[in-house]
């Protein structure tokens, strides 16, 4: 093919995806609004998208663009001299490493780690990985970690427990754990305690009024901070940092017992490509600290007005109230979120239905970023017509015998054609198991959010297992 048939059918197959930019899809990704850093990260990106971080002797210019983004986040985070850092390929990848070095620190028999319930899944795929037990504290008031509960769970599980995280904030509902008061617990029994800012991290610092949550805080031992999210950078960067060099140590490994090149590598990644790394170090060049201000002031006039709108809106109200840029809305019982999402995905905006958790039902998950706060009125205007369209249309009508068997099912009892079956039943996939992804996944989402988590995991495995044969 010639290069420019192949970039036509790359601009035809990318028109099938959710748009990155123009701030009309709330999760997933985040758009400054700024065309020079989108095309000074993009620049850098193809400059250094064959170099490799595998070898920092080979490659020194990304060790010290790593250097460089650390000495930032340190400047914004609180960090003295003794804090290090390390650039990872996300969010996950920074948590799993936060697990990883804790447990192997400790070397304990049965590790755990002690978590609000709101925490972030990536903990909980650490948790799979390293064989860490994941004890999930219930959280208290206003979704907020609650400190006297995890401080019981930390002293009855005593020596086993290798790790405490929280967020700033979670995901989930959008607030802010109580990090000074857990510090204090963590603190006085010499456990490690990890701050998963991965999505608060370059927000937060240009917040004045934020209540300490960084190495300000003493017994903070480490911290995870996305640059793929709020500091605007393509995707693949991550920051995690360390309170010091010796809480790291583990993080790192090296191989020279066999006869090639003597592995060494700060990450779970081997060779990796440099351009993200470059991408991030232009970014942030770009924008800079003052231009990083005003875009957190934007993204968080904006989502105020959002949400002040959104109180106005019949049938809804916050899960919450925002302590960053993200909102959580919630519905009476005249209409679904799903059902208001698809509404959405037709006038052109995306807004990501949260599922059940527990007693709470499902409610509907926004990232504002500084381009959506652009376009709060056209939003709430969208919203209000589909939340109007929604109530005429009535929640999603499940057939109660489906759902009693959705509630039910023990998937480990169930085999390749049971689930064939039962994507079928879902509406993911025709009668010979080839999946099949209908326009209005509404339904769909309705009938999944009736199951308990452990049939939905199960059908989701199939779902992808079937979606990439
Ligand atoms: C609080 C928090 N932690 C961790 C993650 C995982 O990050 P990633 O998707 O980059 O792996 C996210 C992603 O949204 C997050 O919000």
């Amino acid at each position: 093919m010639s290069p420019d048939q192949i970039l036509a059918e790359l601009s035809e197959r990318r028109r099938q995806d959710l748009p990155t930019h123009g701030g009309r899809t709330l999760a997933y990704v985040y758009d400054s609004g700024l065309a020079a850093a989108d095309e000074i990260g993009r620049q850098a990106l193809a400059m250094y998208a064959s170099a490799n971080g595998l070898d920092p002797t080979a490659f020194p210019s990304l060790l010290s663009m790593e250097a460089d983004l650390v000495a930032f986040a340190r400047t914004h985070l609180h960090a003295g001299d003794a804090v290090v850092g390390t650039v990872t390929s996300g969010g996950t990848e920074s948590i799993l490493l936060a697990v990883q070095t804790a447990r192997d620190a400790a070397r304990v028999e049965r590790p755990a780690m002690v978590v609000p319930s709101t925490i972030h899944a990536a903990f909980a795929k650490a948790a799979h990985y390293f064989g860490v037990e994941l004890v999930a504290v219930p959280v208290g008031a206003e979704h907020r970690a609650d400190v006297a509960a995890m401080t019981e769970t930390i002293d009855r599980l005593g020596d086993r427990v290798v790790l405490v995280a929280a967020s700033t904030p979670s995901y989930a509902h959008g607030v802010i754990d109580p990090i000074e008061e857990l510090a204090a617990v963590t603190r006085e029994r010499g456990l490690r305690l990890h701050v998963d800012a991965c999505i608060g991290g370059w927000i937060l610092p240009w917040m004045p009024d934020a209540a300490p949550w960084d190495f300000a805080v003493p017994g903070v031992t480490s911290i995870s901070v996305d640059l793929h999210k709020y500091a605007y950078t393509p995707k693949g960067v991550s920051l995690l940092l360390h309170a010091d060099a010796g809480l790291r140590r583990p993080q790192f490994f090296a191989y020279a017992d066999w006869p090639g090149y003597t592995m060494l590598n700060s990450t779970m990644q081997s060779t990796k490509s440099g351009g993200p790394l470059a991408a991030a170090w232009a970014v942030v060049r770009l924008i800079g600290s003052e231009g990083y201000r005003e875009l957190v002031e934007h993204t968080l006039t904006g989502t105020r007005a959002l949400a002040e709108g959104i109180e106005a809106i019949d049938h809804l109200h916050l899960v919450e109230r925002p302590d960053t840029s993200l909102v959580v809305v919630g519905t009476d019982d005249a209409v679904d979120v799903f059902t208001i999402s698809d509404l959405m995905l037709d006038r052109g905006w995306f807004v990501q239905p949260q599922m059940r958790f527990g007693d709470e039902p499902a409610n509907l998950h926004l990232t504002i970023s500084a381009a959506t706060a652009d376009s709060v009125p056209e939003f709430l205007t969208a919203l209000r017509e589909a939340v109007a369209e929604a109530a005429v249309a009535g929640p999603v009508r499940i057939d109660p015998a489906l759902a009693e068997a959705a509630a039910t099912l023990d998937p480990d009892t169930l085999d390749d054609e049971a689930f064939d079956g039962l994507l079928a039943l879902a509406g993911l996939a025709g009668g010979d198991g080839q999946v099949a992804v209908p326009d209005r996944l509404g339904p769909v989402n309705a009938l999944v959010d009736v199951a308990p988590p452990r049939v939905r995991e199960a059908l989701m495995v199939a779902f992808l297992d079937r979606l990439t044969r």
